[in-house]
């Protein structure tokens, strides 16, 4: 089975087997995001054994509400999102036109609407508008290809993600992203400053130029600028942090993560959801999951990072990352030692 989970080949599993043996086939399903239910035997071990087979066969009987298979939606959804971020299509967007009907002079864009363009065709894994284009897909069973509202929602979540990370570039003064020079290094720091607010005000324009409902088009605003607030309340909370001798606790640096990281996911996923009309009980616990995918996320972040860190010889940069809170908590670590790390 794990073969099969591994090669994509299967939709969801139901497995009837002992726990130990339910809870191995686990992992794997999780990380190819295969759905699963996991009946355990009545009577454990492997010889003249017992299952409740009525629960077994309604667990059979089950079908997605709508009908289709989720397993080919996904990679379908990532070729969509990359030619939603082709340049002739952002353009087409950012002119509010079809890709189409842009006249030549619609085509000429300005400084500051060239450099988002560039911006948002770089580097990057686009991983927040494939969230929420999957969130939409996921709850309407609608193709995301159909709906132009989604793709200017979408194009708008990564227009926030875009425009914080060029700010927290210039705030952490780091110099490479994507393996090249970040924007201020390339155009100094005032222009940087400039195109991260017009993919700032660009975002609140695509999600305000949506065709639907204004109640719908109010949530996603609000939704919107209490990601902004909250992630500008984490990022000030870790350059107030970095003002400090100490270093900060784990449970400091927790907060900070849920803070800084968690609110770009909660937008692309509440943002899929209510352009979905989702219930807003289900908002709620898709803002619950994002908290811990944010925290989850940074960790891996820190986490790839802290070698560079180590090498950059930086204790201010040192200070955000969880692995040296742990190991100073844990006393694996002393301040003596990161000082002989850092030489
Ligand atoms: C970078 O996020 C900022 C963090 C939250 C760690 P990503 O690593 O997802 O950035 P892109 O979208 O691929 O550039
Ligand atoms: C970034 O955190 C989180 C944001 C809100 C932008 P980091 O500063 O750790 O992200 P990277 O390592 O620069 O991508
Ligand atoms: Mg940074
Ligand atoms: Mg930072
Ligand atoms: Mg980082």
């Amino acid at each position: 089975m794990t073969t099969l989970i591994r090669q994509g080949s299967i939709d969801s599993v139901i497995g009837v087997s002992c726990f130990t043996t339910l809870q191995r086939a686990f992992p794997d399903m999780i990380s190819k995001a295969i759905p699963g239910i996991g009946i355990p035997l009545s009577i454990s071990g492997c010889k003249d054994t017992e299952v409740d087979i009525s629960w077994l066969y309604d667990v059979i009987e089950l079908r997605p509400e709508n009908g289709e298979p989720f397993r080919n939606a996904f990679p379908n959804i990532k070729k969509l999102i990359a030619s939603w971020f082709e340049n002739e299509n952002l353009v087409s967007i950012l002119k509010d036109h079809e890709p189409g009907e842009l006249s030549p002079e619609d085509q000429l864009l300005s400084r500051v609407e060239k450099i988002a363009v560039d911006v948002l065709t770089g580097g990057g894994k686009k991983y927040r508008p494939y969230i929420t284009a999957s969130v939409y897909q996921a709850l309407t069973g609608l193709d995301p290809d159909k709906s132009d509202n989604l793709k200017k929602i979408a194009v708008a979540v990564e227009c926030f993600h875009k425009a914080s990370l060029i700010h927290d570039d210039i705030e952490d003064m780091d110099d490479k992203r994507y393996g090249l020079p970040t924007l201020h290094k390339t155009l100094g720091i005032p222009e940087a400053l400039n195109a991260g607010d017009f993919l700032i005000g660009l975002g609140y324009g695509l999600l305000s130029r949506a065709k639907t409902d204004p109640a719908i088009t109010a949530g996603m605003l609000r939704v919107a600028a209490e990601g902004h607030q909250t992630l500008s309340t984490g990022q000030g909370q870790e350059l107030h942090m970095l003002k400090k001798d100490d270093f900060p606790s784990s449970r400091e640096l927790i907060s900070i993560f849920q803070n800084k990281t968690a609110p770009a996911f909660e937008v692309a996923l509440n943002l899929g959801a209510i352009m979905a009309n989702a219930d807003p009980m289900l908002c709620e616990v898709l803002s619950d999951f994002s908290k811990n995918l944010g925290i989850a996320y940074q960790i891996k972040d820190d986490i790839e990072d802290i070698e560079e860190k180590i090498s950059k010889n930086d204790i201010a940069s040192l200070k955000s990352s969880i692995l040296i809170s742990l190991s100073f908590e844990k006393k694996y670590l002393s301040s003596s030692d990161l000082n002989q790390i850092t030489k």
